[in-house]
């Protein structure tokens, strides 16, 4: 039984392996997550096939409300409403390292002999999963707009959330020394600090900062239950995590890379404190406004389009117009691309998402790096929705705070159009010059609104 397990074991984590490795290119994505399905599926069978399970109602009640939560939420979540519920799974993974870390640690330490090792493993489980669990319910509440998305911040935050980790920090020490572990409320206070933790790490950050958070905090999960596979001697469950672990951590470099911050700021810096300026006409100089018919003419005589998405795109869902101007414009002749930002939108992949829902084909996806040169050749660039990844202040203005972050550098193109609702900021809550560039003009509307005017001037303009 046991070579049977492991034989099982090693298929699952080829099949980890495997299911990764196609997640890096979309075509191939979907399959990779099915592949790395079937293996968590085979893992779960041959965990439960030929061990005496104590309760095995409670088991099977679990896993039904489980997958039943699991499936109907990822059926019915909302596009924009995925980082949120990214968040909430997580937390609930690292739950359930914790919780399994302390079950082992009532286990362990009423013996005399308990290991310190195994003791340091699980401490250590309970300390990253309960932090992960409840940073991630905070990242939830802020994204779900169920508490404020501005950082909660006051005197001696760091002094105190450093406190609390030194306490902690010692407490577990003590417990592995005395190994008094099974005595009083001392190991639930270190449990509930460590869930008080979480909360205090994750008050001071930003809402829209949650993305990079949660794959922070997703990383510590993945550390988390690494740990407990060492403390169940379940070589998957060590695969599993090291993978979530490593990739968790990857992506959050990227992430902070492609917003041209530190991990630090993101997290000690406040960012999302900055007060938006938020009226219209809050840019000084001359915003040139412009009408759905004037766009339909210009676009109609143009040879090279691009399409900037951002955030704006998501929440007015406006990918199927997009997917249909970009019909319209092609059956004209017109060669439409699409110039993607790595942090475009509040997730990662945010936009490539959105687009291939509606079936926009991969070939037209152009990520920054290869938009860029294109830009001083197109003749119109429509920018939709996006506002920060298209603000020239990241190249030339040294006291914007964003400056350093790459942009598509859309200023380049002929001519600009910008469909969005007023002169709003975006997430960064600083003010676009491109909006005052003589070559730019506004469209102002919900972005699907504009769209669908667009594609009606666009079906009148006699070529
Ligand atoms: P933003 O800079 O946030 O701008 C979005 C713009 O969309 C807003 O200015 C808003 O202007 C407009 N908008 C909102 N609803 C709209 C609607 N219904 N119709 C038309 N326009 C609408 O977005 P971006 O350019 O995509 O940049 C992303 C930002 O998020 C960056 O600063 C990035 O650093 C940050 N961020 C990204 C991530 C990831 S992983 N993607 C993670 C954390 C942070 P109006 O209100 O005037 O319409």
């Amino acid at each position: 039984m046991t070579n049977a397990r492991a034989l099982v074991y090693l298929i699952t984590t080829v099949l980890f392996i495997y299911g990764v490795m196609r997640l890096r290119n979309p075509q191939q994505a979907r399959s990779g997550n099915t592949l790395a399905a079937i293996g968590m599926l085979l893992a779960l069978i041959a965990t439960l096939v030929g061990v005496s399970i104590h309760r095995p109602l409670i088991l099977v009640i679990g896993i039904v409300v489980g997958g039943v939560i699991g499936a109907l939420s990822a059926r019915l979540v909302r596009m924009t409403s995925m980082p949120q519920m990214v968040a909430l799974f997580n937390g609930m993974g690292g739950g359930a390292a914790a919780l399994v870390a302390s079950g082992d640690v009532l286990r362990l330490v009423p013996h005399a002999n308990a290991g310190a090792a195994d003791l340091t493993v699980a401490l250590l489980d309970i300390l990253i999963g309960a932090v992960s669990f409840s940073g991630s319910l905070i990242a939830f509440a802020k994204l779900n707009e169920w508490m404020t998305g501005r950082p909660i911040t006051y005197t001696g935050q760091r002094a105190i959330n450093a406190i609390v980790f030194g306490i902690l920090v010692l407490g577990g020490a003590y417990l592995i020394i005395t190994g008094d572990a099974h005595q009083g409320g001392f190991f639930l206070a270190y449990a509930l600090g460590a869930i008080v933790l979480g909360l205090l790490g994750v008050f001071p950050i930003g809402g829209g900062d949650m993305p990079v958070v949660i794959s922070l905090l997703n990383s510590f999960t993945g550390l988390a239950v690494a740990a407990t596979g060492f403390l169940l001697k379940n070589d998957v469950l060590i695969v599993a995590g090291t993978f979530v672990g490593a990739s968790g951590a990857i992506l959050t470099q990227l992430m902070s890379r492609a917003m041209n911050r530190s991990l630090g700021n993101i997290v000690f810096g406040a960012f999302g404190q900055i007060q938006t300026h938020g009226s219209a006409g809050a840019v000084d100089g001359t915003v040139q406004e412009t009408h759905a018919e004037d766009v339909a003419i210009l676009l109609s005589y143009a040879s090279r389009v691009v399409i900037v998405p951002g955030y704006g795109l998501a929440v007015a869902r406006a990918q199927q117009e997009v997917k249909e101007l970009m019909n319209n414009l092609e059956a004209k002749g017109v060669d439409v691309r699409f110039g993607i930002h790595p942090v475009a939108g509040r997730m990662p992949g945010h936009m490539n998402v959105l687009l291939a829902e509606v079936d926009i084909p991969y070939q037209n996806l152009y990520d920054m790096d290869a938009i860029n040169p294109d830009f001083p050749r197109t003749d119109v660039v429509l920018v939709v929705g996006a506002n920060d990844v298209t603000n020239p202040d990241a190249r030339n203005n040294p006291s914007s705070p964003i400056y350093g972050m790459p942009i598509l550098n859309v200023d380049a193109a002929q001519r600009i159009i910008v469909l969005k609702r007023s002169m709003n900021p975006g997430f960064a809550g600083i003010d676009n010059p491109l909006y005052l560039n003589p070559k730019c003009q506004m469209l102002f509307g919900d972005a699907k609104q504009s769209l669908n005017q667009l594609l009606q001037a666009l079906n009148e303009v006699v070529v």
